[in-house]
């Protein structure tokens, strides 16, 4: 039996400059968004990555045109002849950011029947804000054959209250909005960039938006949307953030450019906690790592909190720190697959209702094999991997491929050596 695997060895400290491609969970709902428009629009810096496949699949499948992303980061997308609204369970079951087609289906055709994503490896993951959200802009749901069915011949400008500023509930709220009967307003929207991206590009598409970046947002809906554009997409935060873990955690020092370093304002407060050396350029930052790491306590929570996309990754680093720190997962509940992980690579973790308490030690893991449980606990185990004394076998490469442009390539250049092999065997596993 063929394991598909990352194989990682400690590689000593990483020197050198990568570039951030662009943001997955920013392109995502922007692909969703072209569903509002009837005519053609050109994507830019949109990352080449399996999640993005499976959004362009998506779209393709109730009628848009659709191509790239390709190498370069173009991608299009020519809504004007959809002509389905229900995306297939196939497809909404490998990607559960498919649901933000839910918002703009329903508002330009009056009718979406998505299946309902079930929750995965990070927790449960319901959608009921997104669905309050809906019946807020006046739309009639139910829940047919495990299908959320939304049915509005207009959808309806209204005060929409969500109870959990969530990213995606707020996307998809914001992208139904745009096509609705007069104003709405979105109370307790979610602040991450990636929401006040779909704000953007829901301007460039000509609607009018006040309070984008707030936690009140206005939405002026319009009849239709017509026209033709270019947009860039912003680079990707928490792929950024992960290789100035890996380069400051190796001990280091190097440069993420085409960054956004506002976006990573909570991160680099704690790498200086750390003792990291930071400094922030206008599109780049620049990290050196210390010695001997210092030990913190990280709380992951909603932007500008601490962004739970890096716990597991920053977690890696505080098993080297000289002394013990806390880490506290709020977001989603189960994201803490990478501890046991970690522990078998020789960290000293203890782990409880979301919490770990970690007792650091400078050079404290060594290669193993080990298995990784969603996409950010996966890049944990490659910067464990690098860190290491040795080779350290990772299942779950199909994780890294959804998440993480060019990986291997990118910490080559650092001097990382980070291997994707399709082909590891379980009689290798086993030597
Ligand atoms: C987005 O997920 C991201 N995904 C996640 O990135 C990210 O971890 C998360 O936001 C938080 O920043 C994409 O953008 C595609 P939420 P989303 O709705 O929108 C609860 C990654 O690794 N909740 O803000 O699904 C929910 O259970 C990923 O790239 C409800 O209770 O996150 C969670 O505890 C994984 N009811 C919290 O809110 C709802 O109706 C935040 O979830 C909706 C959410």
């Amino acid at each position: 039996m063929r394991v598909a695997s990352i194989i990682v060895r400690g590689s000593g400290p990483l020197h050198g400059t990568v570039s951030a491609s662009g943001s997955k969970n920013a392109a995502l709902p922007i692909i969703a968004a072209c569903l509002l428009n009837d005519r053609p629009i050109r994507l830019h810096n949109v990352p080449a990555l399996q999640d993005v496949r499976i959004m362009r699949e998506v779209l393709a499948s109730l009628g848009a045109s659709c191509s790239g992303p390709d190498s370069d980061g173009g991608m299009q997308v020519d809504a004007a002849r959809v002509n389905r609204t229900d995306p297939p369970y196939e497809l909404v079951n490998r990607m559960r950011a498919s649901f933000v087609t839910l918002g703009p289906l329903l508002a330009r055709f009056g009718h979406a029947e998505v299946p309902l994503p079930g929750g995965c490896q990070i927790g449960a993951r319901p959608v009921g804000e997104h669905i309050a959200a809906m019946k807020a802009l006046g739309a009639d749901i139910s829940q047919e054959a495990g299908k959320i069915v939304a049915r509005a011949e207009r959808l309806r400008g209204a005060e929409v209250f969500l109870s959990i500023a969530s990213v995606g509930a707020t996307q998809n709220a914001l992208m139904a909005a745009a096509l609705a009967d007069g104003d709405s307003t979105i109370h307790n929207a979610a602040l991450e960039p990636e929401v006040v991206e779909v704000c953007h590009f829901l301007s460039a598409m000509g609607v009018e938006i006040e309070g984008t970046g707030s936690s009140i947002i206005h939405v002026h809906g319009r009849p239709s949307i017509s026209c033709e554009l270019d947009y860039s997409v912003i680079p990707d935060r928490i792929e950024a953030g992960t290789y100035l873990l890996a380069i400051a955690g190796s001990g280091g020092s190097g440069k993420v450019c085409n960054i956004v370093p506002e976006h990573l304002e909570a991160l680099t407060i704690k790498m200086r906690e750390m003792g990291i050396t930071v400094e922030e350029g206008e599109d780049c930052i620049h990290v050196a790592g210390p010695e001997v790491l210092q030990p913190t306590d990280i709380r992951t929570g909603s932007h500008p909190g601490f962004p739970t996309d890096l716990q597991p990754q920053v977690s890696v680093l505080l098993t080297l720190a000289d002394g013990v720190s806390q880490v506290s997962e709020t977001v989603f509940e189960r994201r803490m697959g990478h501890f046991p992980e970690l522990t078998r690579m020789g960290a000293r973790v203890k782990t409880a209702n979301g919490n770990a308490v970690i007792q650091g030690r400078p050079g404290c893991l060594s290669g193993v094999q080990v298995d990784a449980f969603d996409l950010r606990g996966a890049a944990a185990m490659v910067l464990a991997g690098l860190f290491a004394e040795g080779e350290t076998i990772i299942s779950g490469l199909d994780f890294i491929r959804r998440g993480y442009e060019n990986m291997p390539g990118k910490f080559a250049t650092l001097g990382g050596f980070v291997h994707f092999s399709d082909e590891v065997t379980m009689e290798m596993l086993s030597q």
